[in-house]
């Protein structure tokens, strides 16, 4: 039996119209232009309208990506996964809307993992198509974070923002496609970054809230440590050398993580992919929408290995290099 190999052959983003800078915060919180862009390196965030929600944003990256690939891209689609903390409900689920929205005949499930959800999905995505139960994947990274902020707290108000990316993920040929992937979680770590919580407490007595906490300081130094010890499993598990590494797209949280990471792999700033300016952290929706950002400006080149990491909430992380390319939609143009 000839091995088969998930890729990604498809990508579509979204970002809602509404942009909030770090002027416009300055006059509802007590913070600065310059603590923000010196602490975070963001300067905008997009932000979600009252009436949009995860769904609509998800919709939106598809489209996108139909408006790119044309409507072939969605044709045979047999599953779809939608990455997400922040679903319209529990159920049902964010990926049954996309699935209905689109007419696709396929199963759809939500799959919630904080921000390195998205490369959760990929991995399942990876799983299902390699393993032959699924022979396209539609895998959606889509946030509605902003409504679950505390505004009072200008810790985490001013990080992050909303969004959606989408990705057709089948069968490519080698030496394209997804090499094994890094997960990883750190459960001890729970009480450093939550949300949503129904009135409970973990075993160690921390009270989850309903709205958005985060230690920033500790989460930042989990980050900057997982940021190093994941890229480098993930760049060993696809059997090469951080140097064979073209393009770097990393989780944006925090510019002066991503610096950290790029000086500990030793590469250029141009083989990075940086968008956190604009978007803030967009949590699952961050590295796809980075990922389409930088295919638009011609950063992603057929047979680039580009290195993708992310970690959150959980504690949780993932790795994985993807050999761009092999993908079969001749009708590739930028969406406008
Ligand atoms: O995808 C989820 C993953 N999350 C992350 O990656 C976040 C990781 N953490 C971070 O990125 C950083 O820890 C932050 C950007 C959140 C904070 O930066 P920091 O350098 O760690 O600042 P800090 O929390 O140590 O706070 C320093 C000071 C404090 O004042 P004092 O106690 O020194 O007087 C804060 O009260 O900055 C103050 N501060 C602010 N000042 C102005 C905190 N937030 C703000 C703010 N504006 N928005």
């Amino acid at each position: 039996m000839m091995n088969v190999r998930a890729g990604i052959t498809a990508l579509g983003a979204y970002a809602p119209p509404k942009v909030v800078t770090n002027e416009d915060l300055e006059k509802i919180m007590d913070t600065s232009d310059e603590w923000i862009r010196t602490r975070t390196g963001i300067r905008r965030r997009h932000v979600a309208g009252d009436d949009e929600f995860t769904s609509d944003m998800a919709f939106r990256s598809v489209e996108d990506l139909v408006r790119r690939y044309g409507e072939e891209a969605l044709e045979g689609v047999d599953l779809v996964i939608v990455a997400t903390n922040t679903p319209d409900a529990l159920f049902p689920a964010t990926a049954s809307l996309v699935q209905h929205r689109f007419g696709l005949h396929a199963g759809a499930f939500d799959l919630l993992a904080a921000c390195p959800g998205w490369l959760y999905a990929v991995s399942a995505a990876k799983a299902y198509v390699e393993s032959g139960q699924s022979k396209k994947v539609l895998a959606i990274g889509a946030e509605a974070l902003t409504k679950l902020i505390n505004w009072e707290d200008r810790s985490t108000a001013v990080l992050f923002g909303d969004g959606a990316g989408a990705v057709i993920i089948e069968p490519v040929e080698e030496p394209y496609g997804i090499a094994p992937m890094v997960l990883g979680s750190d459960g001890a770590g729970g009480g450093l970054l939550h949300a949503g919580a129904i009135g409970r407490c973990l075993p160690d007595g921390t009270n989850l809230t309903d709205k958005l906490f985060m230690n920033g300081r500790e989460v930042y130094k989990f980050a900057v440590r997982v940021m190093d010890t994941a890229t480098l499993e993930a760049i060993e598990k696809a059997g090469l050398v951080p140097d064979d590494i073209e393009l770097f797209v990393p989780h944006q949280a925090n510019l002066r993580i991503i610096d950290a990471a790029r000086e500990r792999l030793g590469l250029a700033p141009e083989r990075v992919v940086v968008t956190v300016d604009e978007y803030g952290n967009n949590s699952t929706a961050s590295i796809p929408l980075a990922m389409t950002h930088a295919l638009d400006e011609g950063r992603m080149k057929d047979g680039d290995r580009i290195l993708l990491v992310s970690f959150g909430g959980g504690l949780s992380w993932a790795a994985g290099v993807l050999t761009w390319g092999g993908g079969r939609y001749p009708n590739r143009v930028q969406a406008g």
